[in-house]
């Protein structure tokens, strides 16, 4: 069953140089107690989607068109005030570095508290003690003795506990995680994604993973969606992003992945365009090595391909 789903997403920036189209018909669903993720060079929209499920789109950032249905009601019709009440509490946001979101000048117990009171109307004794529940359910050592902690007196892996902490104490039914391990380092990586994963299994919590690190969501995604220029790609299940790439592009990045033997590790040439540049045909014609005279004419949409495989690709598409 799906519990979020993105129907035919457009988002335009209305600059004072022109009005540049960042996101392109973007379709995504996320099913109860799965992952879904988002992986793709930087600049490709993984955060520009997650902004928009959350309303929290700069400024200059439009909606154009498209649904964002959760629980079957599409959240772009929601008034500023009702997304306060989903964004926080049903789907919350664990950031790249939680320091952007966790006050500095609190306790982290005062701020864990301050969501219980919030969310739960649990107050006094009964908050700390849900506080210290949440904490350790996110595996923080000496739960109880950290509430007294400021942000700065933890590592960056104890901070992101601390956020999917404040996640759980509001049963929140979706997690948006945007690079959550980018700041860490390997072990401490490892870790809070199999946290993530523990929580997605024990609570059912829906997990979207957003990541640059193709390795990380090969080995955690239960659908992975491989972004482009502000457009899929492609749509895959499981592990065959890993297994059977079929964009030249996402093939591109699994070749570029490093094996045991750290031989042949193959670069994608060019750099990813911006969203200034219009494209007539397929945005990654220029560094596709598989590229032939249409690809530069013809734009590829999104099409199903297999069961839970979908592909934008002209390879895909049967044209005379
Ligand atoms: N405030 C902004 N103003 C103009 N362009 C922006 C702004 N934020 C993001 N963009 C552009 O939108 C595109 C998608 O950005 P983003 O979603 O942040 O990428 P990702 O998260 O995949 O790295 C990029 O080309 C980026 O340059
Ligand atoms: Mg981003």
């Amino acid at each position: 069953m799906s519990l979020l789903k993105i129907e035919n997403l457009n988002v335009y920036f209305n600059l004072q140089s022109g009005r540049f189209q960042a996101l392109h018909n973007i379709s995504l669903e996320l099913e109860k107690g799965k992952i879904l993720a988002l992986v793709g060079e930087s600049g490709s929209g993984k955060t520009m989607t997650a902004m928009s499920v959350l309303n929290l789109l700069p400024n200059t950032a439009q909606i154009d068109s498209g649904k964002i249905l959760y629980n079957n009601e599409n959240l772009l019709e929601y008034t500023p005030k009702q997304m306060q009440k989903i964004r926080g509490k049903e789907i919350a946001l664990i950031p790249q570095d939680p320091m952007t979101s966790l006050n500095p000048l609190y306790t982290i117990g005062n701020q864990l508290i301050e969501v219980i009171n919030l969310h739960k109307g649990l107050y006094g004794k009964d908050a700390e003690k849900y506080a210290i529940e949440a904490l350790d359910a996110v595996k923080m050592p000496d739960a109880k003795e950290r509430l007294n902690a400021y942000p700065h007196q933890l590592s960056g892996g104890m901070r992101q506990r601390v956020a999917i902490a404040a996640a759980l104490a509001c049963d929140a039914k979706i997690i948006i995680a945007d690079e959550p391990t980018t700041a860490l380092d390997v072990t401490v990586q490892a870790q809070i994604i199999s946290l993530l994963n523990e929580i997605k299994n024990e609570f059912g919590t829906s997990i979207i993973l957003i990541s640059h690190d193709l390795a990380l969501v090969c080995e955690n995604a239960d659908d992975t969606a491989v972004m482009y220029a502000g457009s899929i790609v492609e749509y895959c299940h499981g592990k065959d992003l890993f297994f059977n790439p079929k964009h030249p592009y996402s093939q591109a990045l699994i070749d570029s992945l490093p094996n045991i033997e750290q031989e042949n590790l193959k670069t994608i040439i060019g750099t990813p365009p911006s969203i200034r540049d219009n494209f007539l045909g397929c945005p990654f014609a220029p560094r596709c090595e598989k590229k032939f005279a249409e690809c530069e004419k013809i734009k590829p949409t999104l099409k199903q391909i297999a069961e839970k495989t979908s592909v934008s690709c002209l390879l895909y598409e049967n044209f005379d």
